[in-house]
Order: structure tokens, then C-alpha cells, then sequence
């Protein structure tokens, strides 16, 4: 007599049963299933700062308004490549050619466009050096004197075809030094946080000062804010 067992019933058995009929994966056995990648991913908005809408004392509204719009798209591509990773299949990854792979060299330029143009508009807006102020000490530690370390800091930027110049505090040597950062992704070392950032892209100046980078530099050196860069490196500092 043949019994008739509830849906619910039935159907968990025939599932067991399949179970059972897959291979266990161990040791030296790749899994019968890709793995499902599972990564945790930041969505990036843009932060705003008052003075982009109104202009600074030598760089003009029109020309922070058009640099903030490419940080605006850095920050959109950033999410958009984090959401096309999250299913990429990740199966056929090469040097050559890939999505993925694609997907994967790409993420650090639109992640890193973002970081620094964020920490070079959160540097913008005169605040005086405090004398007294660990980093003041550090700078004259490190550089020799402020004057001296805006004259490396300028010739980095000088320097750059396209680029950055970040002084940052290198905690494995304790120490600052102006890095110089390419394209927005390479060049960057580990063990180092930033604590001035200054934007050398034509881009940066392109609208108020054409050609002439000197000139935006010179306007940048008085816009810069030491409030913000002191709160950096006094983080920095205790790591
Ligand atoms: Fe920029």
C-alpha cells in the first residue's frame, strides 16, 4: 500500500536526497559550486564644502564648481564599479583581458580620485599654522622650516604632468615627507597618511590660470589650512 506523505514532507526528503548525492567537498577538492563572493561595499556620496559654491580668495567659484563636478563623477564611478563587482564572474580573471580584471584595475582610480580630492577641498580655506603646534614642530623637524618645506612641496607639484603633491606622515619612519602622486592611484605608498593635499592637475587651475601652474600654486600656499592639516597629523602621529 502505497502511503501519501504531506507536500511539505515530500519535498524535504527529495531535497536531502539530492544533498546527499553531491560529492563532500576536502582537502585537494575544489567545491562543486563557485564560491558566492560576499564583500562588503561602502556606497560613496559626495561631501560638500560652502566655500565651492562661492569662490576663495584666488580661486574662483567657476573653477571649484567645474573640479568639484569631476569629484562628483569620481565618487559615482566608485559606486558603479563596487556594484558591477559584486556579481562579476570572477572565473576567467587574467592579466590581458577580463571584465573583472577590468572592473578590478580600474576601482583604485575613481576610489583614490575621490579620497584625495576630498582631503585637497577639506585643506582649502585659510587657517593659520599654529606655532606651537606638534605639526608646526614636525615641520621644522622634517623640512627645516615651513618655507623650505613649500619648497619641495611646490617643486613636487612643478614636477607632476598630471598629479599630486601629498605631504603626508609616514608612520613606519615617523617622519613627513612630500609624495608625488601620479595619476590618482599610483604612487600612493602604504604606511602613510596624508595630511596636506594639493591637487596638480590642469584641471585644478585650468579656468582662472590657463597654463600657468606657478601662479595657482602661489594662490594655493595662502589657501591652505593648517587647522585641518594639524587635526590630521596629530591622528597620524598616534598610530
Ligand atoms: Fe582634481
Amino acid at each position: 500500500m502505497k502511503l501519501a506523505l504531506p507536500f511539505a514532507l515530500a519535498l524535504a526528503l527529495a531535497a536531502g536526497a539530492a544533498l546527499a548525492a553531491q560529492p563532500e567537498p576536502g582537502p585537494g577538492k575544489p567545491p562543486s559550486q563557485p564560491l558566492r563572493v560576499q564583500e562588503a561595499v561602502t556606497i560613496y556620496e559626495p561631501m560638500s564644502w560652502p566655500y565651492i559654491e562661492k569662490g576663495l580668495p584666488g580661486l574662483s567659484a567657476k573653477e571649484l564648481k567645474a573640479h568639484y563636478g569631476l569629484y562628483e563623477g569620481y565618487v559615482k564611478k566608485i559606486n558603479e564599479i563596487q556594484e558591477k563587482l559584486k556579481d562579476a564572474d570572477r572565473s576567467g580573471a587574467n592579466y590581458s583581458y577580463n571584465y573583472y580584471s577590468e572592473l578590478k584595475r580600474r576601482q583604485a582610480v575613481p576610489l583614490m580620485g575621490t579620497y584625495l580630492h576630498e582631503a585637497y577641498f577639506e585643506n582649502l580655506s585659510p587657517q593659520p599654522l599654529e606655532e606651537g603646534s606638534a605639526l608646526a614642530q614636525a615641520m621644522k623637524r622634517d623640512f627645516g622650516s615651513l618655507d623650505a618645506w613649500w619648497e619641495d612641496a611646490r617643486a613636487v607639484c612643478l614636477s607632476a604632468g598630471v598629479g599630486w603633491c601629498v605631504t603626508a606622515y609616514n608612520t613606519r619612519e615617523g617622519h613627513l615627507h612630500n609624495y608625488l602622486i601620479t595619476e590618482h592611484h599610483i604612487g600612493y605608498p602604504a604606511h602613510v597618511r596624508p595630511i596636506v593635499v594639493i591637487d596638480s592637475w590642469e584641471h585644478a587651475f585650468c579656468i582662472d590660470y590657463g597654463t600657468d601652474r606657478g601662479k595657482y600654486l602661489e594662490a594655493v600656499r595662502k589657501l591652505i589650512n593648517w587647522k585641518v592639516a594639524q587635526g590630521r597629523y596629530d591622528k597620524a602621529a598616534k598610530e
